[in-house]
């Protein structure tokens, strides 16, 4: 039996989100915008990422508070060589049954199969248009659609299960909403929307910027007839809803207009090895430090231990409450 550790709002660690970069080769507007994170931008040297076995050790230190999932977060992690030995290794760790990458898709077409045949059970592909004079924009790099839509092929091809999520940011994309619905109506993938959040301190956020769930629902319920589906898991981030003469279905992220906080059972570990309790935290906790000081497995669980049990996180109830926000670390350097 499991022994889960609980926070203040008894809540499991359960999830962990990995980000293996912060690189990445999209210049998406609301994650790293371009004017920012130009030819200057420092990122990180290659020795302050966490080595695999570096990565192995802490998953296999986590599996045994009963994580289950694993997710490897970007920047874009496809731009780390070797995923798929990472993947590999991942897969061989007692207790881990789901490995997850959030990808934007372009390494896939060279990368699925392999992916795949290390162990890789899903990919979550971020596409916020179809139509490629919008998403030439949201990317900030001028990319058509096609390389993406190839990558998905390649994922399809290969076996892997697919999630697609659109960021919606009002003045950026709300006309491919229905757009978006439809076509991947068609291929049957299943599309989450994201309510545009503010991660970071780069992106304009305010709250005139989102488009809120029940716009979106509205908007394709119009067209086309949805009914509600209940969660495939508990804490699952997105609201479930199925169309109603189709076997497709399509998701809601809403961190802004409806909070899923009380379910949040992630943890998260940026690429530099620094693990956060909230997507929205100011500072994290240095476990790579740990990892390099000769510290034991005991250590590590003693403070994972420490640090998960006086957890209090709720940012999207605080801001719904009004409550001002601090200053917040980047989505690339955290994964999302
Ligand atoms: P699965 O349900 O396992 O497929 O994955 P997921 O939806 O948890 O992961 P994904 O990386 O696809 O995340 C989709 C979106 O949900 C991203 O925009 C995330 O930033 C957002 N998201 C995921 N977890 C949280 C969270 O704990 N808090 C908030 N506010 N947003 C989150
Ligand atoms: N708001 C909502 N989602 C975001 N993502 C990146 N930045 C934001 C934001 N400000 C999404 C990406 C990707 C996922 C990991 O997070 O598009 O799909
Ligand atoms: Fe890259 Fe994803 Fe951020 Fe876009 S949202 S810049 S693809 S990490
Ligand atoms: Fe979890 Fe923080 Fe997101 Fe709330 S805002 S769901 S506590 S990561």
């Amino acid at each position: 039996m499991v022994q889960y550790v609980l926070d203040k709002y008894d809540r499991p660690m359960k999830d962990l989100r990995i980000s293996v970069i912060d690189q990445c080769n999209f210049r998406c507007t609301y994650c790293m915008p371009a004017e920012i994170f130009g030819d200057d931008y420092r990122f990180m040297p290659p020795e302050e990422l966490l080595s695999f076995d570096e990565i192995v050790r802490l998953v296999e230190i986590f599996a045994k508070f009963g994580t289950e999932k694993v997710r490897l977060t970007g920047g874009e992690p496809l731009m780390r060589k070797d995923m798929d030995q990472l993947v590999a290794r991942l897969k061989q760790v007692d207790g881990i049954k789901d490995i997850a990458i959030t990808t934007n898709a372009i390494f896939l077409v060279k990368q699925a199969q392999k992916l795949k045949e290390a162990g890789l059970d899903r990919v979550n592909v971020s596409l916020d248009a179809i139509e490629d004079e919008v998403f030439k924009q949201t990317n900030g790099r001028g990319i058509k659609t096609s390389p993406v839509l190839k990558g998905i092929e390649a994922a399809r091809q290969a076996g892997l299960e697919i999630k697609i999520n659109m960021v919606v940011k009002k003045g950026m994309n709300e006309s491919q909403i229905l757009p978006m619905a439809k076509y991947f109506k068609d291929t049957g993938d299943t599309l989450r929307f994201i309510e545009f959040m503010d991660v970071g301190n780069h992106n304009g956020w305010n709250l005139d910027t989102v488009v809120s769930k029940q716009e979106i629902i509205e908007e394709i319920h119009a067209e086309m007839p949805l009914e509600p589906l209940d969660p495939n898991y508990f804490g699952e981030v997105a609201n479930r809803y199925k169309y109603k003469d189709r076997d497709a279905e399509i998701g809601v992220i809403s961190s802004v207009t409806d909070a899923f906080c009380s379910s949040c059972t992630r943890v998260r570990l940026s690429a530099d090895g620094q693990l956060y309790t909230c997507l929205f935290a100011s500072e994290g906790y240095d476990i790579r430090q740990m990892l390099r000081n000769d510290s034991s497995d005991q250590d590590i669980i003693s403070k994972l231990i420490k640090i998960w049990t006086k957890r209090d996180d709720q940012y999207s109830v605080e801001r719904a409450e009004g409550k001002p926000a601090k200053k917040k670390i980047e989505m690339s350097y955290i994964g999302g």
